[in-house]
């Protein structure tokens, strides 16, 4: 277990799509105990690892007062509705923005088990599955700013708008 460097927004990592996961092994469960280290280190919600400069597809979340959910492989399946939400990214310290988010999607991956899983989820959890799978997928959420307006400087907290 160990607490790994956050890439920041110019790392080209975070700007290319990661790699599908072939075999749940040992190097996969100790990168998301380290992931895992690293979000509660940091106070975010989430962490792809791209974040921690590895260029797989797999995320972590945790929600305040909910069990830790690992999806590797992720994919939407499902989305609807629509609504503007803040957000700001753990690879871009000191800022947040308003972006258009899905209100609920339906996300499938992997568990760490390997098992197939689905997650239907709205609220925080929604929001920050798109933000990781957005990460997975090389973009990030500036990409989705309608104008530069829209991105403001804030005071880094350990809220969990970050991820
Ligand atoms: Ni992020």
């Amino acid at each position: 277990m160990a607490i790994r460097p956050l890439t920041m927004m110019d790392n080209p990592v975070l700007h290319r799509k990661a790699k599908r996961v072939r075999t749940i092994d040992d190097s996969i469960q100790k990168l998301i105990d380290d992931m895992i280290d690293t979000m509660r280190d940091t106070g975010g919600a989430g962490l792809a690892a791209p974040q921690i400069g590895v260029p797989l597809q797999v995320v972590v979340i945790e929600i305040p007062d909910e069990d830790v959910v690992t999806l590797i492989n992720p994919e939407l399946v499902k989305t609807s509705g629509e609504r503007e939400m803040v957000e700001g990214c753990l690879s871009l310290p000191g800022y947040r923005g308003e972006v258009k988010r899905w209100e609920s999607v339906t996300a499938k991956g992997r568990d760490r088990s390997g098992k197939a899983i689905r997650i239907k989820a709205d609220g925080l959890l929604a929001h920050v599955l798109q933000h990781e799978i957005d990460h997975i997928n090389g973009i990030v959420y500036i990409d989705h700013l309608e104008s530069m307006d829209k991105l403001y400087k804030a005071e880094p907290t350990d809220s969990p708008e970050e991820s």
